[in-house]
């Protein structure tokens, strides 16, 4: 465990104050309410029992979800090891009992069976220009380990050890970019899931990642919610 931590911020979500840094943002915070949006939508009066945030950074996304009462339980998987140490403090500082937090790269080291899987995995198979404007990325250190996924590895390998972590029934829901989709839904098919459904994350027309001075990056690529099942849809 590192001795210091840099804090930059805390992002609210009700009664849940997550702790982020520059170097640990993943943008997450511009899906929660979508993400909240689409279980209202599509599981209304759902709660999951055990749900994943996969890639979790600092766990905007399940932090967010669990304070939300979308879930009774949240793990939250990242390999960054400041990211991870984030989300022990604001687990321990907010009292959460029901959320665990696991430093590890992908997801063969996890027991559990998940009825839910959320995440928002980086979204690159290979270097893509950091987008144009004052962008919240510190480096680009920072935005290669946040956006890219070097030929789909990652997800390559979550798709084959994820199977036998699924309850029956399991939703995975995906935040995935318009321009990568054919290339991950092939992944995905090769290793036996396929795409169920696919929607712009964003409502609206405005369904574009924004910069932090709030300008769409249209050049970018749009958000896109994805829902995988195993076998066919
Ligand atoms: C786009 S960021 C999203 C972070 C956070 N979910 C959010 O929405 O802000 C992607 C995250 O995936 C993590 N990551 C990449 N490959 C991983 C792997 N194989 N296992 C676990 N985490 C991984 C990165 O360290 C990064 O924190």
């Amino acid at each position: 465990m590192k001795q210091f931590l840099d804090i930059n911020w805390t992002y609210k979500v009700n009664d849940t104050h997550i702790y982020w840094s520059k170097e640990t943002n993943g943008g997450g915070t511009q899906y929660i309410q979508a993400y909240f949006d689409y279980f209202k939508k599509y599981h209304p009066n759902k709660t999951f029992n055990h749900a994943l945030d996969w890639c979790s950074g600092v766990g905007f996304l399940g932090l967010g979800m669990l304070a939300c009462d979308v879930c009774n339980h949240i793990t939250l998987l990242e390999k960054f090891e400041p990211a991870c140490d984030l989300m022990h403090k604001t687990i321990k500082d907010n009292n959460i009992d029901n959320a665990t937090a696991v430093h590890n790269d992908n997801v063969a080291i996890l027991k559990d069976n998940y009825d839910l899987i959320i995440g928002n995995p980086p979204q690159f198979r290979q270097y893509h220009y950091l987008p144009t404007g004052d962008v919240q990325f510190n480096s680009k250190e920072d935005w290669i380990r946040l956006a890219i996924d070097k030929n789909w590895n990652a997800h390559r390998e979550f798709f084959t050890n994820i199977k036998n972590k699924m309850a029956p029934d399991c939703v995975i829901l995906l935040t995935e970019n318009s321009a990568s989709i054919n290339s991950i839904s092939q992944v995905a098919q090769e290793c036996g899931f396929a795409v169920k459904n696919k929607h712009f994350a964003m409502s609206g027309p405005d369904h574009y990642a924004r910069d932090r001075k709030g300008a769409a990056m249209k050049d970018w690529g749009e958000i896109l919610f994805v829902e995988f099942v195993l076998g066919t849809p």
